[in-house]
């Protein structure tokens, strides 16, 4: 099957952008810490000289195969590493890649998380609740719906999908569960949403429900914020990071992490008296936030939450 007749299809978002600011040079070393189908890393490594590297990172393995075979005309210029990019030291170490000077973060899932049923992400499409990228992962949706206690549940929903009724769909999960476990998506929402749905805006409470149970399966806040420090800490003097998010609870992690780098606060009792001075250790690339064209949105639905941000390391 050739790429044209892959039922697996993934737009990059914001492409165009993300090249611009990454302004990829031959010698590159890039780290894409969410290659998905290698939209992105394609456009990428097409820049990338003799000397270029990208080494791609995909917790999903069924994402991480198919970017292979995208990617097979630049044989010997990527390295594959099915793991979390929150990883990126013990990789440092064993695959011996030097240092890095570029980084993509494209946040979240791909399209195929919601095209195929199997995979469990979709309220749309019916099929197991799952919601894995890492099929080693122990947890998965299913697990979380029954066996989770109440009061932890209505955290994971107001904390990772801000319902407002957070409480009252703990509530009636714990209550439903009792006459059987929920196995597939269909049955789950079918049996939550005569007592919590409301009515007019079904499809925005299910995506929140969907998106917080999703965000609880992969740890996906605490992964960011973890990567975040690790890629930084690790990347040149100079690099750049390019982060793609798609709601606000990834943004505003990524716009605390940078705003705490430009205006640094100094730990040692001498040195925090200076800390008004101190000097900052990130440069924002660019003055507004970047979110896609208007007809880049029409093309590609997924693309319309998007934001960029882009910083380089001083
Ligand atoms: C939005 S998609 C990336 C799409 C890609 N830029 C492209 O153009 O094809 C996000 C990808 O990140 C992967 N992912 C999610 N969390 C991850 C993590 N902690 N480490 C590595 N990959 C992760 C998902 O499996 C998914 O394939």
């Amino acid at each position: 099957m050739n790429q044209s007749e892959s039922k697996l299809q993934h737009q990059p978002v914001l492409l165009d952008k993300v090249l611009e600011y990454l302004d990829i040079q031959d010698n590159d070393v890039v780290l894409d810490c969410t290659l998905g189908l290698g939209g992105h890393a394609s456009n990428i490594l097409k820049k990338l000289g003799f000397g270029g590297k990208l080494i791609g990172f995909d917790l999903d393995n069924r994402n991480m195969q198919e970017a292979r075979k995208r990617l097979k005309k630049y044989e010997g210029k990527v390295l594959y590493v099915n793991d979390s990019y929150d990883q990126i030291e013990h990789y440092l170490k064993v695959l011996k890649f030097g240092p890095y000077n570029k980084v993509l973060m494209d946040l979240g899932v791909s399209s195929p998380h919601f095209d195929v049923a199997e995979y469990g992400f979709s309220f749309q499409k019916n099929g197991p609740l799952d919601m894995r990228f890492n099929k080693d992962n122990k947890v998965n949706a299913g697990l979380i719906l029954n066996k989770l206690p109440e009061e932890k549940l209505a955290e994971i929903f107001f904390n990772f999908g801000e319902i407002s009724n957070a409480k009252k769909l703990a509530a009636t999960i714990v209550a439903k569960r009792l006459d059987g476990p929920f196995v597939y998506t269909h049955d789950f929402v079918e049996r939550i949403e005569k007592e919590c749905v409301p009515f007019k805006e079904r499809n925005r409470y299910l995506s929140c429900v969907f998106q917080a149970l999703r965000i609880a399966v992969n740890d996906e806040l605490n992964v960011l914020t973890k990567g975040l420090k690790k890629l930084y800490s690790n990347l040149s003097r100079n690099g750049i990071i390019a982060v793609i998010s798609y709601h606000s609870l990834e943004d505003r992690i990524v716009k605390n992490f940078i705003n705490d780098l430009m205006r640094p606060v100094e730990t040692s009792p001498e040195k925090a008296l200076k800390s008004l001075h101190a000097e900052p250790k990130v440069e924002m690339l660019h003055k507004k936030i970047i979110v896609p064209s208007k007809e880049e949105s029409e093309n590609n639905p997924r693309a319309r939450s998007a934001k960029l941000r882009v910083f380089k390391k001083l």
